[in-house]
């Protein structure tokens, strides 16, 4: 298996871990293409770049970044779009080329175009060198729900009522939309490298299935065992149920 599993003693240590891992690839390659996610998992390690890139001037002028996903409906401006998400932890906050960071665009007026567009944008950034990636109750990865076909490339996805449920909880959003655009589940494992990330006992029982479970469309991230270069950033409580030695 070519899952490295990285425990930390809590989250702030592994969000630290998190941020220096992407810090040290920017540094050895600055026009890198980043994957990005969204989510409270990776917040902390935002906080991180954006301490690096202010105390270390840890640089991103020629860094490219493409999110994982956005919601259906909604604008850039939505205070509940993952556009806004991720001007709030990131992109305001240092030096990339605003040229160069890529949400779907979620108002778009056709989305399967917008879609097409967005897979024609990282193939001619000629891929994607490292992605980031939190994991859902459910064992999402961006916005595939379970039963997404492995070959899946960016598209339209309806949302599993579970998920719509635990991000409208965490966002206090009254209502939020039933559909996104989302990379696909083909998408993800064209990257060169990919980072998981998950903390909290909540999460205890879908890593343990996504890591040391059986491959399956049910638990969509357990397709990440089969991918040549993954890291797996954990806190202890997140952990708990794997079996390592
Ligand atoms: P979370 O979301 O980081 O807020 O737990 C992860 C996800 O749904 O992919």
């Amino acid at each position: 298996m070519s899952v490295r599993i990285l425990v930390y003693d809590d989250y702030a240590k592994m969000s630290a871990a998190a941020a220096e891992h992407i810090a040290s690839r920017v540094s050895a390659q600055p026009s890198i293409v980043l994957g990005l996610a969204t989510g409270s998992t990776p917040v902390g390690m935002y906080a991180e770049l954006v301490e690096l890139h202010r105390r270390a001037g840890l640089d991103f002028s020629r860094v490219t970044t493409f999110n994982l996903d956005e919601y259906c409906g909604l604008d850039a401006d939505d205070p509940r779009s993952y556009e806004r998400f991720m001007w709030e932890h990131l992109f305001a906050h240092v030096n990339l080329d605003r040229t160069r960071t890529h949400v779907p665009y979620g108002a778009a007026r056709d989305p399967e175009a917008e879609c097409m567009r967005y897979e024609e944008m990282i193939r001619a950034a000629g891929g994607i060198d490292l992605q980031v990636l939190g994991i859902g109750m459910n064992g999402h990865i961006g916005f595939n729900e379970p039963g997404s076909a492995p070959n899946s490339r960016t598209r339209v996805v309806r949302l599993a009522e579970l998920t719509v449920e635990v991000n409208r909880a965490k966002t206090e959003a009254e209502e939020l939309p039933a559909f996104a655009l989302s990379m696909g589940m083909g998408t993800i494992m064209d990257a060169g490298e990919v980072m998981l990330l998950a903390n909290g006992e909540a999460k205890a029982d879908i890593i343990r299935q996504a890591i040391q479970g059986p491959v399956t469309p049910d638990v969509p991230a357990s397709i990440l065992q089969q991918h040549p270069d993954v890291t797996v950033f954990l806190d202890r409580p997140a952990a708990k149920l794997l079996k390592l030695h």
